[in-house]
């Protein structure tokens, strides 16, 4: 059986050719991007301006689930609308605090979108955008014409200038609950124009390399769903569900010829020793041999 690290190395080479690791890790944008088809649904593709932007190492955030980043002050109504966007397989976009490696909090603009299998209509990566919300401000209470940051930082925003941010960021991952005395709370943040337009930029670049890379694999992927899901296609939603069963079993489809089965766990692949894909489709009783007792077969 493949391991669930095979799994994740195998998300990205099995259907887009060789190269486009290196045609993602070329573009300028932060994202990330999973596979809701493998059990935890997790990342499998992380950019360099992402990993930066973070301060996690690829090894770190490859295999984990996106809700690493997330903190005490992320806001959960916002986590729920991502994971009904996922169930509903659609895109959506939203501002999110999130947290750096060294529990610094910080606000971006989210967005997310899902990419589809021509072949058979299903999901099989979502991509996410991280655009950190900043903007840019000229301070001049010294009398100076000093350029400063003004920082969505954690729930609360404040002015700081560079010298300060060391400083500020060891007291905010210290102590990220009394991080927001003496200055405003903002229970959200609205990214700018450009921000969102940035998001929308990195969305359309990311989905021209992964259609670009899956022509020559014969396993093309688009950005709309082209095709209607095949018959016994499970859907990301329960995929990711399923996927948190640990106990052996698989699920077959009644309503097709020969009752094939649409779904089998991690649990019985290790069992039986069996890949998934060899397992998928297959008759129901594949797994009958001649000592097979024919009553209990039966009475199944
Ligand atoms: C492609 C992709 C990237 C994601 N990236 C992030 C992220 O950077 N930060 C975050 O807080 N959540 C991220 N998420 C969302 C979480 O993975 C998860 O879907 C969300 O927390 C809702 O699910 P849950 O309620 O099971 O946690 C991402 C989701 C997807 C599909």
């Amino acid at each position: 059986m493949e391991s669930q690290l095979a799994r994740i190395e195998q998300s990205l080479n099995a259907r887009y050719t060789l190269w486009v690791r290196e045609a993602l890790d070329e573009l300028h944008h932060n994202f990330t991007i999973t596979d809701p088809t493998i059990s935890g649904h997790p990342i499998v593709f992380a950019s360099p301006g992402f990993l930066k932007m973070s301060g996690f190492s690829r090894e770190q955030v490859v295999g984990n689930n996106g809700r690493i980043f997330q903190g005490p002050k992320t806001n959960r109504k916002t986590v729920m609308e991502i994971r009904e966007a996922i169930r509903e397989e659609r895109a959506v976009r939203v501002h999110l605090l999130n947290y750096r490696k060294d529990g610094t909090p910080f606000w971006m603009l989210f967005q997310m979108s899902p990419v589809f299998s021509k072949e058979d209509g299903g999901v099989v990566h979502f991509i996410g955008v991280q655009v950190p919300i900043r903007r840019n401000k000229k301070l001049t209470d010294d009398g100076a014409d000093a350029a400063c940051n003004e920082i969505a930082f954690g729930s609360c925003r404040r002015e700081v200038c560079p010298d300060s941010l060391v400083e500020l960021t060891r007291v905010l991952a210290l102590d990220t609950d009394t991080n927001c005395k003496g200055v405003k709370i903002e229970e959200s943040c609205e990214a700018s124009e450009l921000e969102k337009q940035r998001a929308a930029t990195a969305i359309n670049d990311i989905l021209s390399v992964l259609t670009h890379y899956s022509e020559s694999t014969g396993r093309m992927v688009c950005e709309k769903r082209c095709s209607l899901p095949a018959a016994g296609l499970i859907n990301s939603s329960l995929n990711i569900s399923l996927g948190r069963i640990k106990q052996s079993f698989v699920l077959i489809d009644p309503h097709l010829p020969n009752m094939p089965v649409v779904y089998a766990s991690d649990a019985f692949l290790k069992l039986t020793g069996y890949d998934r894909r060899e397992v998928l489709g297959r008759d129901w009783n594949f797994l009958n041999g001649v000592d097979t007792d024919s009553s209990t077969l039966h009475q199944v």
